[in-house]
């Protein structure tokens, strides 16, 4: 999301004129977007400000810096009290005002500015896109359909820093996916808070069917589109007409991230997320129901309030249960204006450590062993530039979402292949362009 975010911006600017320079120390412009989910993310954001400025002033150079994003809107001014080098912070719903701020600040017109306020529509604003503008051509794309979160959890910042849920029209982001595929696009990925939320207060639903699965359908109509994806999504949000999306439409990619969080009935309660450890094993097994080969990955805090070894050891024997693909854990993070930090029970840093490294080596020995079941499997790739560690090699993706390397080159850009998995590696498939027996 944030990336999306970035991306739309830096759009913005390169629309008005402006160029992407070839390195930070170099930019006339910087501006940081930030995540607030946890305070690690603050701290190296406040960290890689107060570099980059070392650095410029050093160079006797004095560019516009700006803050944007979540923790711009949940810090504002005092941001700017506590770094003077910083010029623009930018709230969550003011992306779209990027350049007219810069324009402003960099004609001497305005010293410094924030905008942290709330903006009818922002939503919607979100659209432009980088795709050959920069050095990387795309055949995958984001499109941010709704902004916001109502759930409230309790160790969660992101409702207080990027508001409401709010949704754009079916015909807008339509509109938007198709310019996307006549520009060489062929997968997109939607993107939203809680996305399976989206149009729920605006769009009623229709033939049994939520908001979110008719922008699904409307979005799999568009001809030259091969694969939808979407993030990430909350378990209340698998009603069965979602589960049936996933058996009626070919499009839709079989991979799901839902974050469970923990385990744990108490403490998913404690936690405000409104299902069950059950109701969430309902849904791994509606969905490999299904589509067997279903890649599922989720998000784990650990080390909750109030969590004790055995709500932790349900977490583990559910990791188990339902052997993630992948599974990205995080250490409870206690932040500002959340009912989770005061609650009782804290758990001690240490402990939050030792529980991480425990589920840590769990999940990844089971997602090492399923990423090894793939070696001597054919799959389908949308082979996606370049790989990032050996640039000789090209990189693609599954359809249950796991990076395939296999020597090749530019002109395998943008084609869906056929590929043998030769090898697996850490979370990376390694396979030969398939040569099919047709005999
Ligand atoms: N502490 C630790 N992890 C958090 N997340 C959100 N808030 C916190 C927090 N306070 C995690 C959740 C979420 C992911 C994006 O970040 O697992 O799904």
């Amino acid at each position: 999301m944030n990336e999306r975010d970035s991306e739309a911006v830096a759009a913005q600017l390169v629309a008005r004129g402006y160029t992407l320079a070839p390195s930070e120390e170099t930019a006339d412009v910087v501006l940081l977007n930030t995540c607030s989910v946890r305070d690690l993310a603050e701290q190296k954001a406040l960290n890689k400000m107060k570099s980059l400025a070392g650095v410029a002033n050093a160079q006797r150079r004095a560019p516009v810096f700006g803050f944007m994003g979540c923790m711009a809107q949940s810090r504002g001014q005092k941001l700017i009290d506590e770094l003077p080098d910083v010029d623009l912070v930018l709230g969550t719903q003011k992306f779209h005002r990027a350049a007219e701020y810069l324009d402003e600040i960099l004609s001497g017109g305005r010293e410094k500015i924030v905008d942290v306020a709330e903006e009818k529509d922002s939503e919607a604003a979100i659209r432009e896109h980088l795709l050959n503008g920069s050095a990387k051509k795309s055949v995958s794309a984001f499109v941010s359909i709704m902004q916001g979160c109502n759930q409230y959890c309790t160790f969660c910042i992101v409702p207080y820093t990027r508001g409401e849920e709010r949704s754009r029209g079916i015909a807008d982001i339509v509109a938007e996916c198709r310019e996307l595929v006549s520009r060489g696009v062929r997968e997109i990925t939607l993107l939203g808070q809680i996305v399976t939320s989206y149009g729920k207060r605006d769009i009623p639903a229709r033939d049994g069917k939520s908001a979110f699965v008719q922008i699904l359908d409307a979005v799999h109509e568009i001809d030259g589109l091969d694969r939808i994806r979407f993030t990430s999504p909350h378990p209340k949000g698998y009603g069965d007409d979602l589960i049936d999306a996933y058996a009626r439409l070919p499009k839709l990619c079989e991979s799901a991230h839902i974050p469970i969080q923990s385990g744990s009935d108490r403490i998913l309660k404690l936690m405000h997320r409104g299902y069950t450890r059950e109701k969430f094993l309902g849904i791994i097994k509606k969905l490999r129901a299904a589509r067997p080969e279903i890649g599922i990955s989720t998000d784990i805090i650990v080390g909750f309030p109030g969590e004790t070894e055995e709500d932790f050891e349900q977490t583990m024997s559910l990791a188990r249960e339902v052997e993630f693909d992948q599974a990205y854990i995080f250490k409870y993070s206690p932040r500002r204006d959340t009912p989770a930090a005061d609650m009782p029970d804290q758990i001690p840093q240490r402990e939050r450590e030792k529980r991480n490294e425990v589920l840590l080596n769990t999940v990844n020995e089971i997602a090492a062993r399923k990423y090894e079941n793939f070696v001597g499997w054919h799959t389908q790739i949308l082979v996606e530039g370049p790989s990032r560690k050996n640039s000789a090699r090209m990189t693609g993706r599954t359809r249950c979402n796991k990076i395939v390397v296999f020597d090749g080159g530019e002109r395998h850009f943008g084609q869906i292949m056929d590929v043998r998995i030769t090898r697996a590696g850490s979370f990376t498939l390694y396979g030969d362009p398939a040569i099919l027996n047709l005999s």
